[in-house]
């Protein structure tokens, strides 16, 4: 059984993959429209969602399939106190996949472990987003053609950002891909998503403050909202909230043939006078949202007899995730274990008890 939890346990050549059956779906719908026939796809969202649960429902729709799920942690068992595991195990006897969405981070990791079915993780908390970077990538594919090459721009709240982490982690390992930064001071890039996708890949990156003089060099300009919800203080997200605003103005200088990106929901990170530059991509990208995802519900119904199993070896009681929204720190039952001083759930730093 396979899962998507984060976007590496995808290969390059299996990404490929996943493009070519979404671009087929794109061109030929009607050919897919009885392959999951008899098939059941739960949607257990933890958290709001617009464009990834109904992408996913509407996927599962167009492939013949049946969905059942909820869209808000209130309406399920969690409002009663149950765990993360145990509404899995019970979901997992209900249908053959599950797509997730949690606000704490590495829950789908603890999800994986006991599910019987395939999980997909469709966001946790500020960490990752790999369906999201899958949509980007078939987006990056139709719009500019190639993965290699190219200088991406990532715009806002790269702190909390989990589509800018996944996104990150899957554009590193492609060559002469050289990253832009671009955030305020106390919303930049986490250490251990530098360390783990662009330190270890020798990826180049600078980081800046400064929309306006990173602009020129950019072939791709991903742009991304302060999320009020991720923030601890209400104050600091107002002081924030306005750090960039994409117009027509500043785009006067951008390269001709500038792509434009945003995972949405906008709030007024990109002025709506921006919606008729034919740079402006990010409707078309919500769009091949739902053909990326039916490639793969398909490629994961389809992957037999693997076990993807994370969680072994013997915890460690001697340390602790020095991340308050980790699940390891907000549900019993979790096996407490770190690699090389980070926690496996959510990839943060340990520290001694
Ligand atoms: C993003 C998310 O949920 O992380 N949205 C999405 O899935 N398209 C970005 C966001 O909420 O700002």
């Amino acid at each position: 059984m396979r899962n998507l939890v984060n976007i590496l346990d995808l290969s390059t050549e299996e990404i490929d993959e996943l493009i070519k059956t979404a671009s087929d779906i794109l061109d030929n719908p009607e050919l897919y429209t009885n392959s999951c026939r008899g098939k059941i796809l739960g949607t257990l969202f933890f958290e709001p969602s617009t464009r990834t649960r109904l992408s996913f429902t509407s996927a599962m729709m167009g492939l013949g399939g049946n969905v059942l799920g909820f869209s808000q942690a209130g309406s399920s068992s969690t409002a009663k106190g149950e765990t993360v595991a145990d509404t899995i195990r019970m979901v997992s006897a209900y249908s053959d996949i599950i797509v997730m969405r949690h606000p704490k981070e590495g829950a789908p990791i603890v999800a994986s472990e006991v599910a019987t079915v395939p999980v997909i993780n469709a966001g946790d908390g500020g960490h990752f987003h790999p369906t999201q970077t899958l949509t980007d990538l078939l987006t990056i594919k139709k719009k500019k053609g190639r993965f290699d090459n190219l200088t991406i721009g990532v715009c806002g709240d790269l702190k909390y950002g989990r589509t800018v982490h996944s996104l990150i982690s899957a554009m590193s390992r492609y060559p002469g891909v050289k990253f832009v930064l671009i955030a305020p001071e106390e919303l930049r890039l986490p250490d251990y998503v530098k360390d783990e996708y662009l330190y270890s890949t020798g990826c180049e990156f600078v980081e800046t403050d400064n929309l306006d003089t990173a602009i020129p060099s950019l072939d791709i300009l991903y742009m991304t909202r302060i999320q009020a919800e991720r923030f601890d203080s209400k104050e600091e997200y107002e002081r924030l909230k306005d750090s960039y605003i994409l117009t027509r103005d500043k785009l006067a200088i951008a390269k001709e043939d500038l792509s434009i990106l945003h995972p949405l929901p906008r709030v007024n990170e990109i002025d709506v006078d921006v919606d008729d530059d034919p740079r402006a991509d990010y409707f078309d990208q919500a769009m091949y949202g739902r053909y990326i995802r039916m490639a793969l519900i398909l490629m994961l119904l389809k992957t037999k007899g693997v076990v993807d199993k994370r969680v072994t070896g013997a915890p460690d009681h001697s340390l602790v995730c020095t991340n308050p929204h980790c699940i390891s720190r907000n549900e019993r039952g979790i096996k407490l274990l770190f690699d090389e001083g980070r926690c496996i759930y959510c990839d943060q730093a340990a520290s001694k008890i």
